[in-house]
């Protein structure tokens, strides 16, 4: 069988915990880490992520394939980069003035260039961002199961686009790859996937007539 990538889901809120059970059950080894101490989230981790390890941030980080962000990008900006160097980013987050305050660059651009930005030693990717978690963990259906649904990857490598949409399949979901960050664009708050939950076909009618993704 072939041998899945060790997956460290930065973040242990609402979305993290559901990339990591999706994960587990699709057969990868999952860290999940915190801000602050594992111990804090040990209990917490063994209930509802079972087969989870909770971890130092750092930790969880160093024997990864693939990191994912699932913090709030207020957080993110808090970050140190150099934690992520080399590794493959699958950015998951949104800016969401809301809870995030108004972060000034995040005002006009394609958030996930401006993370990658922020990230100049890792190769990031857009990817599970756009479905809230509750139908993120609902929808997900095996490769050709009936009611299957879509959901976007993008990024500028397509080494690394093609990695994240395999993760992407075995979670659940039908990937549709774009090909650069800019035209994740798409997929972000105001895009015209962003909250939706799509067939194949729908999903890439919706960002075929999106001019954003040709960009
Ligand atoms: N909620 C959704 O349905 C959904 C769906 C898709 C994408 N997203 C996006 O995912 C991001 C997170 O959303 P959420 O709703 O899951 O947030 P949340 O419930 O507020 O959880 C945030 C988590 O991030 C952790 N965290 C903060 N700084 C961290 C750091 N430096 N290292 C590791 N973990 C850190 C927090 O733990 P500590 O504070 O203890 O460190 C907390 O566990 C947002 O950008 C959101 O737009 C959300």
């Amino acid at each position: 069988m072939e041998e899945l990538s060790r997956l460290a889901v930065l973040g242990a809120g609402h979305v993290g915990p559901v990339i990591a059970r999706l994960a587990i059950k699709a057969g990868y080894p999952v860290a999940i880490a915190t801000s602050g101490d594992p111990e804090d989230i040990a209990l917490i981790t063994e209930l509802v992520i079972p087969g989870a390890q909770p971890r130092w941030a750092a930790d969880a980080v160093a024997d990864a394939g693939i990191v994912v962000l699932a913090m709030p990008l207020h957080r993110f900006l808090g970050l140190d980069p150099a934690l992520l160097n080399g590794r493959l980013v699958v950015d998951a987050m949104n800016y969401w003035p809301a809870s995030d305050g108004v972060l000034k660059p995040f005002e006009d651009g394609t958030s996930s260039e401006i993370v990658a930005g922020q990230l100049a030693g890792s190769t990031v990717v857009k990817a599970l961002n756009h479905i809230g978690y509750h139908e993120l963990e609902d929808r997900a259906r095996p490769a050709g199961a009936p009611g299957r649904r879509a959901t976007g990857v993008a990024g500028d490598d397509p080494a690394a686009v093609a990695a994240i949409a395999g993760l992407v399949d075995r979670l659940g979901y039908d990937p549709v790859r774009l090909e650069s960050l800019r035209a994740g664009r798409v997929l972000q708050p105001g895009g015209p996937v962003f909250g939706a939950v799509l067939a194949l076909p729908d999903f890439e009618r919706a960002v075929r007539d999106d001019a954003r993704s040709l960009i």
